[in-house]
């Protein structure tokens, strides 16, 4: 595993990586029967829309406001009524995401062997750490670091090298896990070692450089790390 020395530090994504954005489908399921998949579906995409549209404006509003709009979209454009309690309780559901399958091993083995672990994350400081605390994962991550203290989104350079320049390490030494493979390309071309967990068999991003590595999951990243003698 090209992770090279006990000074490196891994960098998580969160939504999509450690925990399912798509976990939201059984909060939209009983508000929309019948529509859940397809409103928690468009919910993120619209999400993700937003904050390459404000980069591209050279705009920012924090990702609580961000996810609010994408669903009041979302909701708008399906002809969903949405009324204000059952924004408050998709919203809610949004702050209780559930983890991944593997995310809790991967972390308490990696945690354990004495890597710092990070999380980069577009989330404010406030939901991802509250998402991480539900989840019963914040206990293993050193920091979360929130793109809110750079006022702009992924993929812009800027963001990774908070991680880099908030870690004082160079970007080659510091690994930086997403599922998300735009996330990753954009981490490689800001330099870092980026390991992409391609859990759905996905096709690789053709724009960007690619990862340095590829695993199914996050229980192959402990492995591999193990592996490597620590
Ligand atoms: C995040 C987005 C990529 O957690 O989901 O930063």
């Amino acid at each position: 595993m090209q992770i090279p020395n006990e000074t490196s530090a891994l960098v998580f994504d969160l939504y999509g990586t450690i925990v399912d954005t798509g976990s939201v489908t059984a909060a939209c399921e009983r508000i929309f029967p019948g529509r859940g998949a397809e409103l928690s579906t468009a919910w993120r995409a619209t999400q993700l829309e937003y904050t390459w549209l404000l980069n591209s404006m050279g705009n920012y509003l924090d990702f609580a406001e961000v996810t609010r709009r994408a669903l009041s979209h979302s909701c708008r454009s399906a002809r969903l009524p949405c009324n204000s309690g059952d924004e408050r309780d998709l919203l809610e559901a949004f702050m209780d995401l559930a983890p991944f399958g593997d995310s809790e091993s991967a972390l308490r083995i990696l945690a354990g062997r004495g890597f710092r672990l990070y999380v980069l994350t577009n989330g404010t400081r406030q939901m991802a750490e509250e998402t991480l605390r539900r989840a019963e994962l914040l206990t293993f991550v050193s920091e979360v670091l929130s793109v809110d203290s750079v006022s702009v989104y992924k993929p812009d350079p800027r963001v990774y090298q908070l991680a880099t320049e908030h870690l004082s390490l160079p970007a080659a030494d510091v690994g930086f896990v997403s599922a998300n493979s735009w996330d990753i390309a954009g981490a490689a071309a800001s330099g870092l070692r980026s390991i992409w967990i391609n859990r759905g068999g996905d096709v690789p991003s053709e724009i960007g450089p690619p990862p340095v590595t590829v695993i199914p999951s996050l229980t192959e990243l402990s492995d591999l790390v193990v592996d490597d003698g620590r």
